[in-house]
């Protein structure tokens, strides 16, 4: 597997993130909205780069992918999320591909009245947006290449990766039979 971001890089970019947040957040009720699962390394670092009050919820959001690397039909899975009624909404993803997802939660948040909502990822596939919406905030913009590590899988397997890894045809191959990607 080819290293694409390093531990490193990551690290400094998600403190650069949650310094932003901090000073364009100050003074609201902000709450992060993880979306489960690929964003639970990503919630855990970014919550700590704040210096500002805010809560965590979270949302589950999963799109059948068999063993491929499209995506499929979604499905959101809101009985998790605590009030966000009145709130400033980030959701925050783990990379934004086609936007489909994206948009997905927007609606179901939207539904518990926020007083605002915006996104933000780590990783944005620029070329892959089908969506009339862009992440308010990302790490990093990254090429149409099938990536893993930091809370990002294949299968299921890599979240527990510290950096950003792009997957080889190889390593592709060597996939299991189903997956299904939260
Ligand atoms: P979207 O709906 O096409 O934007 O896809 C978003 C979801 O697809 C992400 O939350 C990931 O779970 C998954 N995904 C998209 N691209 C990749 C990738 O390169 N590696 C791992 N998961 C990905
Ligand atoms: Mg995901």
């Amino acid at each position: 597997m080819r290293v694409l971001i390093s531990e490193n890089e990551i690290s400094e970019r998600v403190k650069t993130l949650g310094r932003q947040l901090s000073e364009e957040y100050s003074n609201r009720p902000l709450t992060i909205l993880g979306v489960l699962t690929g964003s639970v390394v990503l919630l855990a670092d970014l919550i700590r780069a704040t210096s500002v009050p805010l809560r965590v919820a979270l949302i589950q959001a999963a799109s059948y992918r068999g063993a491929e690397t499209t995506p499929g039909q979604l499905t959101i899975n809101q009985s998790l999320v605590s009030d966000l009624r009145g709130r400033d909404v980030v959701i925050l993803d783990d990379i934004f591909d086609t936007g489909n997802t994206m948009v997905g939660v927007y609606e179901a948040v939207r539904g518990f009245q926020p007083a605002s909502v915006r996104s933000a990822v780590l990783l944005w596939k620029t070329a892959r947006t089908e969506v009339d919406l862009e992440p308010d905030y990302f790490g990093f913009s990254i090429p149409d290449e099938f990536v893993v590590g930091y809370g990002l899988d294949f299968n299921d397997d890599y979240r527990h990766l510290p950096f950003i890894g792009v997957m080889e045809d190889e390593d592709l191959k060597r996939s299991g039979a189903k997956q299904n990607d939260c």
